[in-house]
């Protein structure tokens, strides 16, 4: 049986990326420019700068792609582009040179979503089984999703307000630690002798929903009443307990559905799954339980392109193509 090579291009947020996969499982190239220098001076993700920065990059990344695989564009079998959700100036960038590259050599292009991608970033890693539990935890998403099978997906939960990367990033703004806040705020937790109690947000009573505007509110509400009393802050012990309400509701949470559903293997994706301490408690939680849980490395937790060409290539092989009108899907359900 031949080999399979897919293109992945992922633009949907302030990645500019490209990969090429094997057979769906073994990365071959994986090229990421990041923006984060520049959102650093903003303090976040511009959308029409994150557009502008694209459009400077895309074909340098793809060409980059195939240079580091040693590969031209004859060489492979299909372009998979992330097709949504995400800012739709900036998914616009990587489906419009998606879709010249796959017309201009004749290939195929299928339309990946964003999340999908997160997910199938474990598949470079070891393989599924079903049913499969997936907690996503980046910038935009918090949600539990089921997967029966390949290409087939269950949002059972997801969050009714900010995502858990939007919350770590704002109450690192709070603190005034430089964008992005998740990795600085692990870092102050990691270190921290004691924490600062904040509430839970359980939900109704077997809701696997998320949220975590309070949470954050609870966190400015406590500085305001420092900063009144003229008191000084301890960013370390607020880090920390922002933290670990942030790690017991998640943990919780996807360990119920994984009982409840019964699930052969759990997998975490998403930036936030970089989390030292959501990690070990994920790690030590489905290790009590006997369930098989893997995090991919950190470079494939937050976003790439590998992850869209390993989805890309599950759906290649069920037969999914999609065609040159491909629009971006800001919005796109899973
Ligand atoms: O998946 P990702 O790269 O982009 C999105 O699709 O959103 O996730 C980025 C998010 C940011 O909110 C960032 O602060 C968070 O992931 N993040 C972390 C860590 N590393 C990145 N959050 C907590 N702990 C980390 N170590
Ligand atoms: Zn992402």
């Amino acid at each position: 049986k031949k080999d399979m090579y897919i293109l992945g291009i992922e633009t949907s947020c302030d990645e500019t990326a490209a990969s090429i996969v094997k057979n769906g499982t073994e990365i071959i190239s994986n090229v990421v420019a990041s923006q984060i220098v520049s959102q650093k001076r903003f303090g976040g993700v511009v959308p029409e700068i994150a557009s502008r920065h694209h459009v400077e990059q895309i074909t340098l990344v793809i060409e980059e792609a195939l240079l580091d695989a040693g590969m031209k564009p004859a060489d492979l079998d299909a372009v998979a582009v992330t097709e949504g959700p995400g800012l739709v100036g900036a998914l616009l960038i990587g489906i419009n040179a998606a879709k010249a590259f796959a017309f201009a050599n004749s290939l195929p292009i299928i339309g990946v979503h964003h999340i999908a991608g997160h997910i199938y970033a474990n598949e470079l890693m070891q393989r599924m089984e079903f049913p499969l539990l997936a907690l996503i935890v980046s910038g935009g998403h918090t949600e539990l999703v089921l997967m029966g099978a390949h290409g087939s997906f269950k949002l059972i939960g997801e969050t009714r307000d900010d995502a858990a990367g939007e919350a770590y990033d704002k109450v690192a703004r709070v603190l005034g630690l430089p964008y992005p806040g998740g990795p600085e705020i692990d870092k102050l937790a990691a270190g921290s002798d004691a924490e600062i109690k904040f509430p839970r947000a359980w939900l109704e009573p077997g809701s696997y929903d998320f949220s975590f505007s309070g949470l954050k509110s609870s966190v400015i509400n406590y500085k305001h009443n420092l900063d009144q009393r003229g008191e000084e802050i301890n960013p370390a012990h607020v880090a920390a307990g922002f933290q670990a309400s942030v790690v017991e509701v998640l943990t919780t949470k996807a360990l119920r559905a994984a009982k409840e559903y019964n699930v052969k293997q759990v997998i975490a994706a998403g930036g936030v799954a970089a989390n030292r301490g959501l990690r070990a408690s994920l790690e030590k939680a489905f290790q009590e339980k006997g369930i098989p849980f893997y995090v991919p490395p950190i470079s494939l937790c937050t976003d790439n392109a590998a992850m869209i060409a390993a989805a890309g290539s599950a759906m290649f092989t069920e037969g999914v193509r999609g065609t040159l009108a491909m629009n971006g899907k800001p919005g796109m359900p899973l």
